[in-house]
């Protein structure tokens, strides 16, 4: 089996963004440990402290992006770093040839219940000239790697770097990461959605139709069984998605109205899309491409539609329908 080294030199990846992403990958190894290690390690439960989007942070949500900025501080090709949990965007080095942004610890709701949780990451080229946010905002397909690292019952690794997806699974015996799946292909049609189904009344129409449709299922015009699963961690979601098919969204909704969309562009949708698309997947937001997105802000959030094609392009065409009208009473 190839290392994670091998593999990166087989696909003739940049020596410097290869380095990078061994950064990456060898600093995910020591996160991997510190979650393991859960309460024996005291890391576990809240701080007093909360994020610049107003979510109380969890130990491990701290612990995790200093590993994540010393290692990239250290790494000598970042010239800047945008993380979930950093107001601002932090500079690294003047020399620096890319950007990173990232998710340290998504899903930090499943720590305490020890469920899955990962690190989701995106490399971006670092434009010359001054550093600011606005150097940060591009679109996803600038991207040129993005990936995350998956803390379950083995510590895998997804990676792009516009060559396909790739997984690696880390053995835990020699602390390296192996090359399990090679061109990881997401199925066309799939039977089964992930949705958190307690926001349903606060969605706008044309999500509502679509997966009451979806659990109309054989008697529905879809005419066929639909399975729902729920991770609560985006990063275990979509691991589903690339691994067997699958449609997962976070819609819009007006529970708060000051809050729209939940997912954070630059460190969780436009990774996930690049990865989702490198994989025969689409990702949307119902109305746009992800990847498409001009970033107005570095923890800008959007609606996220991703998953098997022909799943996401039934979602959509609910989206182009006509809604305006009122509801239908016989449907109640
Ligand atoms: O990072 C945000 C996140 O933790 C995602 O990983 C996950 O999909 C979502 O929030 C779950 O949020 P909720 O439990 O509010 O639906
Ligand atoms: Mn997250």
């Amino acid at each position: 089996m190839q290392t994670l080294a091998q593999n990166l030199t087989s696909q003739a990846v940049d020596a410097s963004l290869s380095q990078l992403i061994l950064t990456l990958a060898d600093t995910s190894k020591a996160i991997s440990q510190a979650v393991r290690h859960g309460a024996l390690a005291g890391v576990l439960g809240a701080t007093e402290q909360e994020n610049v989007q107003g979510e109380t942070q969890k130990k491990l949500d701290i612990i995790t992006n200093e590993m994540l900025k010393d290692a990239l501080k250290a790494d000598g090709t970042v010239r800047g770093l945008a993380s979930e949990e950093e107001d601002h965007v932090v500079e690294v080095s003047e020399t620096g040839q890319y950007l990173v942004c990232f998710d340290p610890l998504d899903g930090s709701s499943n720590i305490d219940i020890n469920s899955l949780v990962g690190t989701i990451f995106s490399v971006l080229p670092a434009p010359t000239g001054e550093l600011s946010e606005a150097s940060f905002l591009q679109q996803g397909r600038a991207q040129l790697a993005a990936g995350y690292v998956l803390y379950g019952p083995s510590t895998m690794l997804a990676l792009t770097t516009g060559r396909g997806v790739q997984m690696f699974t880390l053995n835990p015996e020699t602390n390296e990461y192996l090359l399990t799946q090679d061109a990881v292909s997401i199925s066309k049609d799939t039977a089964e959605f992930a949705i958190n189904m307690s926001n349903q009344r606060f969605w706008e129409a044309p999500m509502q139709t679509y997966i009451a449709d979806l659990l109309l299922g054989k008697i529905g015009p879809r005419e066929k069984s639909f399975n729902m699963r729920w991770i609560a961690a985006m990063v275990g979601d979509v691991h589903r998605v690339l691994s067997r098919g699958g449609l997962f969204t976070y819609p819009a909704d007006n529970k708060d109205p000051n809050k729209p969309f939940k997912l954070r562009l630059m460190y969780e949708a436009n990774p996930m899309a690049l990865l989702v698309e490198q994989a025969g997947g689409k990702a949307s937001t119902g109305y746009e491409n992800i990847l498409d997105i001009q970033p107005e802000q570095i923890h800008q959030r959007v609606a996220v539609i991703l998953g098997s094609a022909n799943e996401v392009d039934a979602c959509l065409s609910y989206h182009g329908l006509d809604y305006s009208q009122e509801p239908d009473p016989e449907l109640g």
